[in-house]
């Protein structure tokens, strides 16, 4: 998993590529690189966070108007500054980049040190250079040996290539890894995706698997992998670069939590589009959510919700173990695909499966993205681009669209009323941030957490713990309140946190006694529930009492808030940095 960026311009290309390929940063950062090319190709990369190697190399310092860039989070090979891209052919002629696996790899490069050619990395990436560098000395163009290299390669790319023997042209193809290109005035883009190219232009083309982009000064052409010529639609984009910066906050994952009242005002827009395809899902008999991640937990929230609101048979399955469910499907099943970015592998995958048999609707943040080309329907969660590795507000722009969807199915417009007052609620819950920081500052040196909570609070008990894992490394194991007693029960003590969250409802007071349960064997609790709720408070040794009562069935949607934002100053009391916990990645194209 990686992002790549190529440019052709008029002015000098390494500062445009860099800045470019920072706004990839969550794709991985292990290893950052630049290529340009002026007369000879010129590399800079190496291991490291793009601004310490940046404060290392210079990365920008090398000439011409025209490059390609990488940042890197390992598969094939050490985080090294070997195995950082670009990567180049024998005689430095030729520079490619690439996001993906080879999966023959190891055959091709026995193959081609057998021919010859001499690796200087553990990657896969490299046998592409010199599978070019072998088609381009057998005298086709650097265009016609990138189409001859990936007819030999197997697996998933999306690829970048220069050749100082073409100035003036950049060719890209994909397969099954995102590319899109960018048409500027003048100058034009290839990236893993748009925010990396919104500063130069917002006119975008969207590469499907097995095309190619040819970069050269009078604009961009695609072409299938037989050489024909494409007419693409170019889509204007709506975000603004300024959607993709900090505005103003330490972290992106503090300014995506704070725009969650805004993003819901956003995905709520959506209803009478999703309208406008309900009538054809009430026919189905059974509904599965398929998702990994924080995806899956909305997915679990909709399980309740389609359970409760539609009587619906719902199933919830992780993406990555669909494939033992594929005998399930038929038919009379709607696959429900939940994925912010639209490009993890293990839910593209899934979809294949499901295509096969069942009809699929996906919902998904990245206009454009591959879940959305290969699926029956599509709905867009409207959260705007998402740059701090843990979702935050597209999670919440999930559960938006799975209300919106079983309302709009079940056709109850009382309910619809009830999701329109919920960015006041979590206006409340953003106001809670003081109180949430005191609470960090108390537990952030404990080594376990438990998070618990029943029915509609389960997946926020989940989506909790996962959170505190991803970004404070501390280990969180997110539990249903009932099931405590058949076995963790064991790991209580004093020493270990229980966060109980406890909306007003059906489930209130049966997990009021999970809280005492575990308080007897010593725990320490910290009650996330109404402000009002005095026999909570009393059991609790904090309480984060959010304002109003919104139902138990609503309730996931403000009471995660909290749960953010503690995870997030937990991990700041702990020196890490949140956009970019370590060993993760924003979106996961490797299966
Ligand atoms: C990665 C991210 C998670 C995300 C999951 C699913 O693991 O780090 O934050 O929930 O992928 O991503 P998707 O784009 O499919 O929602």
């Amino acid at each position: 998993m990686c992002g790549i960026v190529a440019c052709l311009l008029n002015d000098k290309a390494a500062p445009v590529l860099l800045e470019c390929v920072r706004r990839l940063e969550y794709r991985g950062y292990d290893s950052v690189g630049i290529a340009t090319l002026s007369g000879d190709i010129y590399v800079k990369k190496d291991e490291g966070k793009i601004d310490d190697v940046q404060k290392r190399l210079d990365l920008t310092n090398i000439p011409g108007n025209m490059g390609i860039a990488h940042v890197r989070w390992a598969t094939h090979g050490l985080p090294t500054g070997n195995n950082a891209h670009p990567h180049t052919d024998c005689k430095k002629r030729i520079a490619v980049v690439h996001n993906g696996i080879i999966e023959n790899y190891k055959e091709l490069k026995d193959t081609l040190q057998d021919e010859g050619h001499i690796f200087t990395s553990d990657t896969d990436t490299e046998v592409i250079a010199h599978l070019i560098e072998k088609y381009m000395e057998m005298g086709n163009g650097l265009e016609a040996a990138t189409r001859l290299a990936t007819k030999d390669i197997k697996g998933s790319y999306a690829i970048a290539a220069i050749s100082a023997d073409e100035p003036n042209r950049i060719i890209g193809v994909r397969k099954e890894s995102p590319l899109i290109v960018g048409v500027g005035e003048n100058e034009s883009f290839i990236a893993s995706d748009v925010p990396a190219i919104l500063k130069h232009t917002k006119k975008v083309i969207y590469l499907n698997d097995n095309e190619m982009v040819i970069l050269n000064p009078t604009g961009v052409l695609i072409k299938d992998m037989d050489g024909n010529l494409l007419d693409k639609k170019v889509n204007i984009i709506e975000w603004t670069s300024d959607m993709a910066e900090k505005g103003g906050y330490k972290h992106f994952m503090l300014k995506e939590i704070h725009e969650q009242p805004e993003v819901i005002k956003n995905t709520l827009m959506e209803f009478s589009e999703i309208e406008k395809v309900v009538a054809k899902f009430l026919e189905f008999k059974r509904i599965c959510f398929v998702a990994c991640g924080t995806s899956y937990h909305a997915s679990l929230v909709g399980k309740y919700l389609f359970e409760t609101l539609l009587g619906i048979p719902t199933d919830v399955v992780l993406a990555s173990e669909f494939k033992f469910s594929e005998g399930a499907l038929d038919a009379e099943t709607l696959v429900i695909l939940i994925s912010q970015s639209g490009e993890t592998a293990d839910t593209l995958k899934a979809l294949k499966i499901a295509n096969k048999k069942s009809e699929t609707l996906v919902i998904v943040n990245v206009l454009g993205s591959t879940a959305t080309r290969e699926a029956d329907h599509v709905i867009y969660t409207r959260a705007g681009p998402e740059i701090g590795v843990a979702a935050t507000k597209t999670y919440i722009s999930q559960l938006i669209s799975i209300y919106m969807l079983a309302i709009a199915m079940n056709g109850d417009n009382k309910l619809l009323e009830m999701l329109q007052i919920v960015p006041s609620y979590v206006k409340d819950a953003l106001g809670m941030e003081d109180e949430i920081i005191q609470i960090a500052k108390k537990y952030k040196d404990s080594s376990d957490f438990f998070f618990i909570g029943r029915g509609f609070s389960y997946p926020t008990a989940l989506e909790g713990a996962l959170k505190l894992k991803e970004i404070t490394y501390i280990h969180g194991e997110g539990y249903a309140a009932g099931e405590l007693k058949h076995g963790p029960l064991a790991l209580i003590d004093d020493d270990i946190p229980v966060l109980a969250v406890v909306p007003p409802g059906d489930s209130h007071d049966k997990t009021l006694s999970n809280i005492e349960e575990v308080k007897a064997r010593g725990a320490r609790i910290i009650a996330l529930g109404s402000s009002e709720d005095e026999a909570l408070r009393s059991e609790a040794n904090h309480i984060i009492g959010l304002k109003g009562e919104i139902t138990e069935m609503l309730s996931p949607i403000p009471y995660v808030v909290p749960l953010q934002l503690l995870s997030y100053y937990i991990s700041i009391e702990r020196g890490i940095d949140p956009d970019k916990p370590k060993n993760l990645a924003k979106c996961v194209t490797v299966e």
